[in-house]
């Protein structure tokens, strides 16, 4: 029994992009199963400086941070070398920055995706490799014939109400096209090469250490916003729906593809809340107002390029191979967000002491 507790200890899990709202949480959850966690992050997200500290503050030396870029093959090997499994999720996350800088958002994507590939298929013992995706894959949606409510778009056709992973693909903007070139790579190097991978396409993920902004987070940008009582801008008419899912379930999810890595290898699944958990802007500024009791100042602006007007998960081919759900709420989980938002900022009103990225 203790040698093997010391045998799962022992484990290292390597997250690129470690120090973002997703390896954050996905970093506390392995860490309380007693792995241990090694970071690889360029902090070239605002804000991630400060779960980089936390996170090390709480793992101590079961967390080893490794700075560095996914452009850098060199950096990348080095990173690879000896860990058990790995979470690529390094990456340009904003379809805005991809318009304005294709070139980059293709290098951080596509090929610091392929070098993540390539350092993994140069191992004697190639770990398995999760990698996290989005519905972005999927472009417009154009086709899906949907109707208005007051408050959101909705699918009268049961057909169209969520979208699976047989749905064609259709790369819409360059992060769509440099995320979806990367996808494919990843599912191929279980085809072409026998690498154990797994692609989660997401939707919209929320949670506690998400520095959400204009370009990407939105749910987390709402709040925040809110919280210092700043203006928010709606793109678009605000009934665009979206399948919200806290980030513990997406976590949860993560666990469960690597526990069950040798059956699911090569596959690709949609990821989100589902049909229980969709949302539309409009009425998540009504949940925003109804918890902080504040009157929130909003104007409108023009669709965003590649926003879809309606995207939900179907999640149940996962659900099927491994019996998971989302089990946390849109009301529950917009109230966890809301709380570390407020605390956090408390906490940034005192002395930081933050580690410097090398
Ligand atoms: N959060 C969502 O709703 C969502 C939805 C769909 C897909 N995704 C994907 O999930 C992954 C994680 O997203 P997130 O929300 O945690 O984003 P995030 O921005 O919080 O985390 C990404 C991390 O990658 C790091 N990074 C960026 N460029 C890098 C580079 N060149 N080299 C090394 N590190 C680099 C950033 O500093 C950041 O810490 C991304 O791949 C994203 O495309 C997220």
């Amino acid at each position: 029994m203790k040698s093997a507790l010391l045998k799962k200890r022992n484990k290292i899990v390597l997250i690129t992009g470690g120090a973002g709202f997703v390896g954050t949480n996905l970093a506390n959850h392995f860490l309380s199963r007693g792995y241990r966690i090694r970071i690889f992050d360029n902090l070239s997200r605002k804000g991630v400086d400060q779960n980089l500290q936390w996170i090390l503050d709480r793992g101590g030396d079961q967390v080893e941070f490794l700075p560095g870029d996914v452009r850098d093959f060199h950096d990348i090997r080095e990173a690879v070398s000896g860990v058990d499994l790995i979470y690529h999720l390094a990456a340009q996350v904003a379809v805005t920055s991809s318009l304005l800088g294709p070139v980059e958002d293709f290098e951080i994507n596509t090929r610091g995706t392929l070098n993540v590939l390539e350092a993994i298929r140069g191992q004697v013992q190639s770990p398995p490799l999760i990698y996290t995706s989005t519905n972005k894959v999927y472009g417009g949606l154009h086709d899906l014939i949907l109707r208005e409510k007051t408050t959101r778009y909705f699918a009268p056709n049961s057909r169209y109400r969520s979208i699976s992973e047989n749905r064609q693909l259709d790369f819409h903007s360059p992060y769509g096209c440099s995320k979806g070139a990367a996808d494919q790579y990843v599912r191929d190097y279980a085809r072409s090469f026998g690498l154990r991978t797994i692609v989660f396409r997401m939707s919209c993920i929320y949670g506690p250490h998400q520095f959400g902004n204009e370009d990407q987070g939105w749910v987390a940008h709402f709040l925040i916003r809110a919280s210092q009582g700043e203006p928010i801008t709606i793109y678009g008419d605000g009934k665009q729906v979206r399948d919200i899912l806290f980030v513990e379930d997406l976590v949860e999810a993560c666990y469960l593809a690597y526990q069950n890595i040798d059956r699911l290898a090569g596959s690709v699944f949609n990821m989100g809340g589902g049909a229980h958990n969709t949302i539309s802007l409009l009425e998540l500024l009504k949940v925003i107002r109804d918890i902080t009791g504040s009157t929130l100042k909003t104007s409108f602006a023009n669709a965003r390029e590649g926003d879809q007007r309606y995207y939900v998960s179907d999640t149940s081919a996962f659900t099927s191979r491994t019996g998971w759900s989302a089990k946390v709420g849109i009301g529950q989980g917009i109230n966890k967000l809301y709380a570390w938002i407020v605390k956090n900022r408390a906490a940034q009103s005192e002395p930081s002491l933050v580690r410097a990225a090398a």
